[in-house]
């Protein structure tokens, strides 16, 4: 059952929502979209409260993509209508060409300004430009090689806790998200906070136990207030302050983690803010700390911004490179043929460097792992669906050609002022036309056979994973190196086989789509691997 609709709580305030919202939707009617779409399953749900809940993502998007084309009506909340797209030429016109004309939405700002505060991911217009010019050097290609050591050094620590785990089992199955998932917070830490968690060797971090247990909160408590206080921000962003401060049970986890992220931020940022010795460098403290001190009203930042970035990037980096890190090693585990293709040449690049510390261009030059992580991050992408809505009136251009519902035959659609627009990376990451008749397939070949991918988008392999544009991932280098040596290590120290009876899917939850078992969905991420010891 939809988690929305399972409490009952304050019904009250869900009646006084709701009503609001029905005003708001007689408002709201206006004409009907030209595009072909679905029929609505429920005037208040309308599509978008299918999206996230169907059991694998992806799934309801495709079916009508193959039915309607590349964009296509579907109902939004309370009796609205908005789009689907996955058109590479439309995606690249929203995330990329007028990121600011397509903001997110008032949805988005409401649950940000509640669990990260005015970081990055929540803030749209104005703010977000500062915060991305402050920002942006933090992420740069020139930090490749400071990472690459601090990864790999990290990587050995994780090669040595799986295979303690492997050996305490007498089957030898690790749940290996247990462990990437914490890999992936304390690397966060030390790339862009100076600091260690340490949550790898079961360090007790209040922070992080408080974003655990608003992600639990978020897949298992939400309530059908939570889903009114959506819709009713995306209608009224004036209204998003007093939204938050609603009770539920997720956005009470919500608060809770933002207040303990943004004490230890205080702690954690103190000594870069009050020493100017410690005011360089261009990892995200550095930066943050120079921008608190700057004159320049282009590059300064309130100390709230500043405290909200240590929330945003352990929430934007974490579950997203965990996640696909998981996906890769089970695509890996049930595809033996290329496990051992991959496996051959990462054990050739150890072998020709010996004993000579690895930098970023080795990793690089791993010409099918990389055509691997590709093909992963293709068919898994985390962020599967990002909102977005029309500033203003506007004409969206198409790659490929639509029929409207009067049978015309367009390759522009325009798009009324409010309206929403779902961003399918997930559509667009599937589709035939771009990445040919075997899109649906398990096929890293596909980025070495010299095939021409129709498609001229996004920032790495044509994909739109990271999306695009100035509100395209940032961290998307370090993500990318991240999974090569966590990879590489794997591969060099394991050979990996899917646990008996634990087949992994792609589950939607409220912010991403996570690696989960079949029938265990309710157990949140899990991977769990048969691990044999190669050293
Ligand atoms: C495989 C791993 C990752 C994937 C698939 C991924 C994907 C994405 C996507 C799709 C967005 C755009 C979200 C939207 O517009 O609504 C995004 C934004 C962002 N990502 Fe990543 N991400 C990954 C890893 C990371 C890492 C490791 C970091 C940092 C350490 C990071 C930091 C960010 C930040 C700060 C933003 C917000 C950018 C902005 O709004 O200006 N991400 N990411």
């Amino acid at each position: 059952m939809s988690p929305y609709l399972t409490a009952a709580s304050t019904p009250i305030m869900s009646m006084v929502l709701l009503l609001l919202l029905a005003i708001v939707a007689y408002w709201m009617r206006s004409e009907k979209s030209l595009l072909r779409g679905p029929p609505s399953p429920s005037w208040l749900l309308g599509h978008e409260g299918q999206i996230p809940l169907q059991p694998t993502a992806g799934v309801l998007e495709s079916e009508w993509t193959k039915k309607y084309g590349t964009i296509l009506r579907i109902a939004s909340f309370a009796g609205q209508e908005g789009m689907i797209v996955s058109d590479p030429k439309a995606l690249q016109y929203v995330l990329s060409e007028k990121p600011y004309d397509f903001p997110r939405g008032g949805d988005n700002e409401v649950i940000g300004m509640a669990l990260l505060g005015p970081g990055l991911t929540t803030m749209n217009g104005t703010y977000h430009q500062r915060q991305r010019r402050v920002l942006n050097p933090s992420f740069s290609p020139s930090m490749a090689n400071t990472w690459a050591v601090m990864l790999q050094d990290h990587g050995a620590k994780l090669v040595e806790i799986i295979r303690v785990k492997s050996q305490e089992n007498t089957d030898s199955i690790v749940e290996v998200m247990d462990w990437t998932a914490k890999y992936a917070l304390d690397v966060v830490g030390l790339a862009a906070f100076r600091h260690d968690f340490g949550v790898i060797f079961q360090k007790k971090v209040p922070m992080i136990e408080a974003l655990v247990h608003a992600f639990a909160t978020a897949s298992t408590e939400m309530t059908f207030v939570d889903f009114l206080v959506a819709m009713i921000a995306i209608r009224f962003p004036r209204m998003i302050n007093t939204l938050i401060t609603v009770s539920t049970p997720f956005l009470r986890a919500a608060r809770k983690f933002k207040n303990v992220s943004q004490s230890t931020a205080a702690s954690i940022l103190h000594t870069p803010l009050v020493d100017p010795s410690e005011r360089t460098g261009k990892d995200v403290a550095g930066l943050l700390a120079a921008s608190y001190h700057s004159t320049d009203p282009d590059q300064k930042l309130s100390l709230d911004e500043i405290l909200a970035q240590m929330s945003t990037f352990v929430f934007a980096g974490q579950e997203t490179t965990s996640g696909t890190i998981g996906f890769l090693l089970y695509e890996l585990a049930t595809h033996p043929a290329d496990q051992e293709r991959a496996r051959a040449e990462v054990q050739e690049l150890y072998g020709r460097k010996g004993n000579t510390p690895l930098d970023a261009k080795d990793f690089e030059s791993l010409p099918f792992v990389t055509a691997v992580i590709k093909e992963t991050l293709r068919m898994h992408p985390s962020g599967h669906t990002l909102p977005r809505y029309a500033a203003a009136a506007d004409v969206i251009p198409l790659a490929f050609p639509v029929t409207l519902k009067d049978g015309t035959v367009t390759k522009s659609v325009p798009i009324k002022k409010g309206e929403r627009v779902l961003c399918s990376l997930i559509s667009y990451n599937y589709l035939p036309s771009v990445w040919g008749a075997d899109a649906d397939e398990w096929n890293p070949e596909r980025f070495l056979d010299g095939r021409e991918i129709n498609s001229n988008v996004g920032m790495f392999g044509k994909l739109l994973s990271f999306s695009a544009g100035a509100r395209g991932c940032l961290g998307w280098r370090f993500a990318v190196l991240e999974i090569q040596i966590v990879i590489s290590l794997m591969l060099k120290n394991f050979v990996f086989r899917p646990a008996p009876n634990a087949k992994v899917r792609m589950v939607p939850n409220q912010f991403l789509m996570i690696p989960a078992v079949e029938g265990q969905e309710d157990k949140g991420a899990q991977v769990p691997l048969i691990l044999e010891s190669l050293n």
